[in-house]
């Protein structure tokens, strides 16, 4: 995930996220292994849904605030989509932005805890790049912290390579990989 630093939450490294967070995930129930999903477009209709689940994702301390949200959500650049349940309850979600140097920029994709391993993820993934190939666009680029093995296999098993190490690039001080896919 990327860092937007001018939208960084107040309660910034208070550890109270993760603490709901945890709270949270372990009243999820596991969907049945026959669970269908649909992909949509993700919009600030769902900022609260969105901004919950971004919270049961990220339970490091890097959740983006609801300002930072409300910023990705209603920029006309945006370009972002959720997989829902059949009853509409969000599983997931990935946000991307097209920047001025017309490449495509995920900021952030998470999967609820219980909704993992389906494939959720690659298909959020190959979603958004053919919204970004739509626009136009031929770099996608993402940015992961160093100790994110598992999302490292999912952007490598997409065709992304790392291009370079961000010393301190998140808050903690832990190193981030820029990733880069052409289309
Ligand atoms: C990383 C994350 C998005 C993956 O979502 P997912 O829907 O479970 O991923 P997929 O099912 O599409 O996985 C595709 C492939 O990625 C790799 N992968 C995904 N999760 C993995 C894990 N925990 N361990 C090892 N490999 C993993 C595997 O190669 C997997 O293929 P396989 O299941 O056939 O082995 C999810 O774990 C998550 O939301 N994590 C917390 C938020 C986060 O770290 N986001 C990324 C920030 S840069």
């Amino acid at each position: 995930m990327a860092v937007l630093k001018k939208f960084r939450p107040r309660w910034w490294l208070s550890g109270r996220q993760s603490e709901s967070a945890d709270a949270h995930a372990n009243i999820a129930l596991v969907p049945p292994i026959n669970a269908r999903y649909d992909v949509r477009p993700l919009t600030v209709s769902q900022i609260d849904e969105c901004w919950r689940l971004d919270q049961r994702c990220f339970v490091d301390g890097e959740a983006y605030s609801r300002d930072t949200f409300e910023y990705l959500l209603t920029a006309p650049e945006s370009v972002s989509y959720r997989a829902v349940m059949q009853n509409s309850a969000m599983a997931g979600f990935v946000i991307g932005l097209l920047e001025p140097d017309h490449t495509g920029h995920i900021t952030t994709i998470g999967i609820a805890p219980e909704h993992r391993r389906r494939r959720l993820a690659s298909c959020l993934m190959e979603t958004i790049e053919s919204g970004f190939q739509r626009r136009d666009v031929r770099i996608v680029r993402l940015e992961v912290r160093a100790s994110n093995v598992s999302a490292q296999k999912l952007y490598t098993s997409l065709g992304y390579s790392i291009t370079q190490r961000l010393p301190k690039y998140y808050s903690n001080g832990g190193d981030g990989l820029l990733m880069i896919k052409s289309l």
